[in-house]
């Protein structure tokens, strides 16, 4: 193995979309590292600030705090001339002249491509850069991992904004429908249904025409108006369903003045946007992001690449490649390569992860309405 000695320099990058929890991370890789002996860069705004060489050591001190403050204290970006060649060699050059052999890239699924990427280049000495990834992304959309960074915060504030919005829906005898974050994943909208006690949820991956979301949020209106209703809706819509939500709420009050209501309803519309992605991060996040860093600069140190340190997976294929971390039971370290492609299956459906989510929904989703 590739292993790094006392000394040799390591960088840290966070990439992508900001998640909760990415602090932590970068305080867990940097004092694992201080404590092995390693030096740390930080690169600042993701690989936008690599391949402008801004970097610099951190010590410590510079962490201190950092594990409950949310966004990411390195700044973040996405950077399409990452992945290109050329923008790649640029970046290259720089992690030479820094003296750079280990590379921990804290992001989703644009920022591990570029991770993956980065592993086929040698580092300074002539052998590869040792590159492992920290799954971050509050849409929980990553492949061969059963939670990202910032995905449980995110989750919290979506259902402390759903139980205040539930307050008022009570109050007034209102539906509300919710839009969460989630660009092609329902994660957060799903469990934020659940825990938040709403009425219904709409998920890119039912692939539901407009007119059968209506139908649906028709069919749960009435249902919740009926006299042993509760009298109020909440229904949770997650960004992936494309249908914008003003219309749906047009279209709802029209199907509704159509129909033989025992009360006028009145609909609201809240979009809850980055409102999901800031704030403080959840004591679970921050461990999980600790430990996540904790295993990465372990990884690096005994020469590991091209490979992400995941969470809590319950089976792992028979790939040798998939490794278990010796110090934590709940992590284990997956090749870059078949967490992208099972990341990509998540997005379109075929793997048996998103297949488990919809079965779950269809099984809830009367359960949810009643
Ligand atoms: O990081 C994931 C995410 O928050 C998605 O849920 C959302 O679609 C996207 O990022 C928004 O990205 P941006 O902040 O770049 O507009």
């Amino acid at each position: 193995m590739n292993s790094l000695h006392s000394g040799d320099r390591i960088a840290i990058i966070t990439s992508g979309g900001d998640a909760p929890g990415m602090n932590a991370a970068i305080r867990g890789v940097v004092r694992v590292a201080q404590n092995r002996g390693l030096q740390v860069l930080g690169v600042r705004w993701g690989y936008q600030g690599l391949l402008k060489g801004d970097m610099d050591l951190m010590s410590v001190r510079d962490v201190d705090g950092i594990s409950r403050r949310g966004g990411t204290m390195l700044g973040t970006s996405r950077c399409p001339e990452f992945l290109t060649e050329a923008g790649r060699k640029k970046g290259v050059a720089i992690l030479h002249e820094q003296k750079i052999k280990g590379i921990i890239v804290i992001g989703g699924n644009g920022s591990l491509a570029g991770a993956h990427a980065l592993a086929a280049y040698n580092d300074h000495t002539g052998v590869p850069f040792r590159v492992v990834g920290i799954p971050a992304s509050i849409d929980n959309d990553i492949g061969c991992t059963s939670m990202c960074i910032g995905t449980d915060t995110a989750l919290n504030t979506i259902v402390e904004a759903c139980d205040r919005i539930a307050d008022t829906a009570c109050a007034h005898a209102r539906t509300f429908l919710i839009e969460v974050m989630g660009r092609d994943c329902g994660y957060l909208a799903m469990t934020a249904a659940i825990a938040s006690e709403s009425d219904g949820v709409l998920m890119r991956e039912e692939n539901l025409s407009p007119e059968q979301v209506l139908d649906r949020l028709v069919g749960i209106v009435q249902q919740a108006y009926d006299p042993n209703g509760r009298q109020q809706v909440v229904v949770i819509k997650s960004e992936g369903v494309k249908t914008p939500i003003d219309y749906l709420k047009t279209q709802l009050d029209k199907r509704l003045a159509e129909t033989d209501m025992p009360i006028r309803v009145e609909t609201r519309v809240t979009v809850l946007g980055h409102v999901c992605r800031g704030g403080i991060p959840t004591a679970a996040d921050r461990l999980m992001s600790q430990r996540l860093g904790h295993a990465a600069v372990r990884a690096v140190e005994q020469g590991r690449s091209d490979c992400m340190t995941s969470w809590h997976v319950l089976s792992r294929p028979s790939d040798p490649k998939v490794s278990v971390f010796e110090l934590d039971p709940y992590i284990t370290f997956w090749p870059l390569e078949h967490v992208l492609e099972e990341t990509a299956r998540i997005a379109n459906g075929s793997s048996e992860v998103t297949k488990w989510r919809l079965r779950i929904m269809r099984e809830i989703e009367p359960i949810l309405a009643q």
